[in-house]
C-alpha cells in the first residue's frame, strides 16, 4: 500500500521532459527496405503465383534453414496456427504443462485442439517456465511439457529434457519472441522436438503475418508440411487430418526482404537497449530487466520492473506515460489462467501461480525498434524518472 507519507520520500529531482508529442508505440513494426520488397512482389505477379508453397516461400524456407542452422523450417500462417499443427503432428493427447506468463495463444492453442493447459508456475529471475515445478504437475494424462520462450530469453531446456525423457514427454517450445536468440552456441529453433517461431509485424523479424515451425526431425517436419496443407500428399490424395495453415506468397516476399536488414535491425535494438539501460539506472524503483546473454538475443522486448513500494504504481505510472503518447504496456496481462476460458475451466489455477501473478503485476514493455531513436528513448525515461520523483512538500 502506498502512502501519501511514502510519496512524499521521494526525493525531487531537476528532469526537463524533451519536448515531442510524437506518439511512441509497443510494437511498432520494422519496415523492409521498400524497393527490395517491391522487386519480390514484381516476382509475384511475373509468377502469377500468390500462395500454395510458392517459390518465395520455398525460398525463405530454405533462407530460414541457413540462418537458424535446422534441418527443416516450415513456414505457416502464424504461429498460433503452427502451435496447433505441431501438437496434433506429434500427437499429443490429454494434458500439456506451459507456464501461464504468455501470449494466451500458446494456451488457446492448445485447448482448440482438445488438449488440456495446464498451468506451471515460472522462474521469477528469467520470466520462463520453472523446472523446478514442472514435475508435481505430471499425472499419467501428461504429454508434452510446452516452454516458452519469453522475451527471447531461452527456457532452461537441460532440465526440460531431463523430465521429460524420464516421463516420457514430448517436448516442444513456443519461440514466438525467439527469433534470431541463441542457447548453448546454438540458435533456438534446434530444441525440443519442434519449436514455433511468430513472424507477426510485431516480431523481431516479420512476414506480416506468419509462423514457422522448426525442426530436426524428418518425419515430423513431413507430417507438418501435410498438415498444414489440408493433408494432401499430392494431387486429390489426402492422408492425413489437415488445416489450411499455408503462408501466402507475399508474406514470404516481407521476409525475404525483411531478413536482408536483420543485421541493422539487431543493432538498433541493441543501442536502444543499451540507451534505457543507461537511462533508467539512475531512477529509483525502476529495474530494467537484464539482458543475461548479449551475444544472444535479439534484444526486441524491453521488460521494466516497477517495484511495489514505488511513489506509483506499475498501472499509475502507465498512465502517466500514456498521457504522454508514450504507449507502453502491460504484458501478458492478465496471465492465461486468469482469462476465459480458463478461469472457468481450471479455476485451481487462481491460486497456484504467485510467481506470475506478482510478475504481471509488475512488468512493463517499453517502447523499441526502428521506429524508437536515442531521443524518443531520452524522453521516455525523462517521463518516468519525472512520473516517480515528486517536490518534497514545504
Ligand atoms: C508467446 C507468444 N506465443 C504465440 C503468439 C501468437 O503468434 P501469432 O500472432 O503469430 O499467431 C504470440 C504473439 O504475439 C506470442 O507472443
Amino acid at each position: 500500500m502506498i502512502t501519501d507519507d511514502l510519496r512524499d520520500s521521494v526525493p525531487y529531482q531537476e528532469n526537463p521532459v524533451p519536448d515531442s508529442d510524437r506518439t511512441l508505440h509497443v510494437g511498432q513494426p520494422n519496415l523492409s527496405d521498400r524497393a527490395a520488397f517491391d522487386r519480390l512482389v514484381d516476382e509475384m505477379y511475373e509468377n502469377r503465383w500468390f500462395t500454395n508453397n510458392g517459390q518465395l516461400v520455398q525460398r525463405l524456407e530454405h533462407r530460414l534453414s541457413e540462418y537458424l542452422q535446422v534441418k527443416h523450417v516450415v513456414l505457416v500462417n502464424n504461429a498460433t496456427t503452427g502451435l496447433q499443427i505441431a501438437s496434433q503432428a506429434l500427437g499429443l493427447t490429454g494434458e500439456v504443462i506451459l507456464p501461464a506468463f504468455t501470449f494466451v495463444a500458446t494456451a488457446h492453442a492448445l485447448q482448440w485442439v482438445g488438449l488440456k493447459p495446464v498451468f506451471c508456475d515460472i522462474d521469477p529471475q528469467t520470466h520462463c517456465i520453472d523446472p523446478l515445478k514442472i514435475e508435481a504437475l505430471i499425472t499419467e494424462q501428461t504429454s508434452a511439457i510446452a516452454g516458452v520462450h519469453v522475451w527471447g530469453r531461452p527456457c532452461p531446456t537441460d532440465a526440460i529434457d531431463e523430465i521429460a525423457s524420464r516421463h516420457n514427454l514430448a517436448t516442444l517450445y513456443d519461440a514466438a519472441h525467439a527469433f534470431g536468440c541463441r542457447h548453448q552456441g546454438r540458435m533456438l529453433g534446434n530444441f525440443g522436438q519442434c519449436e514455433v517461431f511468430s513472424l507477426h509485424a510485431t516480431k523481431f523479424f516479420h512476414t506480416f503475418e506468419g509462423g514457422a515451425v522448426t525442426t530436426n526431425d524428418d518425419a515430423l517436419a513431413e507430417k507438418i508440411r501435410l498438415m498444414k496443407n489440408f493433408g494432401f500428399e499430392s494431387m486429390d490424395r489426402v492422408v492425413e487430418l489437415g488445416i489450411n495453415g499455408k503462408m501466402p506468397e507475399v508474406c514470404a516476399a516481407m521476409g525475404l526482404a525483411s531478413l536482408e536488414q536483420l543485421d541493422d535491425v539487431l543493432e538498433i535494438n541493441r543501442r536502444n537497449y543499451l540507451a534505457y539501460d543507461a537511462g533508467l539506472s539512475d531512477i529509483p524503483y525502476v529495474h530494467l530487466h537484464p539482458q543475461t546473454n548479449l551475444e544472444g538475443t535479439n534484444f526486441h522486448y524491453i521488460v521494466v520492473e516497477v517495484d511495489d513500494d514505488a511513489p506509483l504504481s506499475r498501472d499509475e505510472l502507465l498512465k502517466r506515460l500514456h498521457d504522454s503518447q508514450i504507449l507502453a504496456r502491460r504484458y501478458f496481462f492478465p496471465a492465461c489462467h486468469r482469462m476465459e476460458p480458463y478461469r472457468t475451466l481450471y479455476p485451481e489455477y487462481l491460486d497456484a501461480l504467485p510467481e506470475t501473478d506478482r510478475l504481471c503485476q509488475r512488468i512493463m514493455i517499453l517502447p523499441t525498434g526502428t521506429a524508437i531513436s536515442p531521443d524518443d528513448i531520452s524522453r521516455i525515461c525523462a517521463t518516468i524518472r519525472s512520473s516517480l520523483t515528486r517536490r518534497k512538500a514545504a
